[in-house]
């Protein structure tokens, strides 16, 4: 039998139906050997669908499986000396709130977004007020009860990944509050987490600086599968000037000329804890692919798992790592009008 992301036993609740687009060995092979294997994990009474692993002394990775047929996604929290920060809700499923709180000893909770993403802040009204880029803010107030209907089909079953439907949040107003890049979250005394816009695959895609640690969180513009940071507007797209690649680009060199600010890099999805130099090697990849968009490595024509029509995607390899994939149009800034049509 000829193997392509065969079971991975985390511990989970929930279980694998099927999958979108097939991802890649060496997140899957890095996958494997840490959700079986790695001694910090635990699985907490309060939320039996999150995998808990320890990253740092004050950082946790909470691991959730990925809702529909896309990646598995990374929730992040950090504990700092009064507050604590948890990056991303995910889909919501079981009580992220308690599990937070839980880990960190009950310390008040600040709840941030990288992007308005299903996978990413559909969780969001388990929570009173979250945080985001202010770019991102008007995506994310789209939300809404049927948001999550799309996971299931005609006869209310799942289609993706099994769960419980009733561990779904059920959909409530809260407090949304967009905040300009460079924006700081302190966690009492001098610990420092710093949005950082990014643009690229979401319009106000925040990456965090969290200075304490040294680490950068980068959202989904890198990730150990596919870099999808230039897919170009969605149709209806709200701020999608900000979603292509130029703009990435020079967001990137700006975190990358301050380095020296973090050793770690941890992105939304798969493979964790890379060496700063990615990024370098990320900007190197933008720039190749600025400077003749046609000399790609490979194409491919997918669906989205959440529908619409195939596109074309070009990929390019970021060395030593992944590849960026990006589309015709995702490459180059539209006018603001173009952007809501
Ligand atoms: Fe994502």
């Amino acid at each position: 039998m000829t193997g392509q992301m065969w079971p991975i036993n985390g511990g989970s609740k929930a279980k694998r139906i099927k999958w979108g687009n097939p991802q890649n060995q060496i997140s899957w092979a890095f996958m494997k050997q840490l959700r079986e294997k790695d001694k910090t994990k635990k699985i907490y009474e309060c939320n039996p669908y999150i995998e808990v692993y320890q990253f740092r002394d004050n950082m946790f990775g909470l691991f959730n499986q990925n809702c529909d047929g896309a990646g598995d996604v990374w929730m992040y929290l950090i504990v700092g000396p009064e507050k604590a920060l948890l990056i991303d809700t995910a889909f919501g499923l079981g009580d992220i709130k308690e599990l937070a709180d839980t880990i960190s000893g009950n310390k008040p909770l600040i709840v941030v977004n990288t992007h308005s993403h299903f996978d990413h802040a559909y969780g969001n009204c388990r929570f009173d007020r979250v945080y985001c880029h202010e770019y991102e803010e008007p995506l994310i107030r789209n939300q809404n009860e049927h948001m999550w209907d799309y996971l299931f089909d005609q006869n209310g079953n799942n289609i993706w990944l099994q769960f419980d439907k009733k561990d779904l949040p059920v959909f409530r107003p809260y407090e949304l509050v967009g905040v300009p890049d460079g924006y700081i979250f302190n966690l009492g005394d001098d610990y420092d987490v710093e949005l950082v816009w990014l643009g690229g695959h979401a319009p106000g895609m925040a990456g965090f600086l969290d200075k304490k640690n040294r680490i950068f969180f980068p959202g989904d513009d890198l990730c150990s599968d596919v870099s999808g940071v230039a897919s170009g507007p969605r149709p209806g797209g709200i701020n999608g000037q900000y979603q292509n690649l130029t703009v990435f680009r020079n967001n990137l060199a700006k975190i990358v000329a301050r380095i020296e600010e973090f050793d770690y890099v941890f992105p939304s999805h798969f493979i964790i804890n890379l060496e700063n130099s990615v990024l370098t090697e990320e900007l190197a990849t933008c720039d190749a692919i600025l400077e003749d968009p046609d000399n790609f490595d490979y194409s491919f024509e997918g669906v989205s798992p959440n529908g619409g029509l195939p596109v074309t995607r070009l990929f390019k390899y970021i060395k030593g790592f992944g590849v960026l994939g990006y589309t015709a149009k995702g490459l180059y800034p539209i006018s603001p009008d173009e952007s809501v049509k």
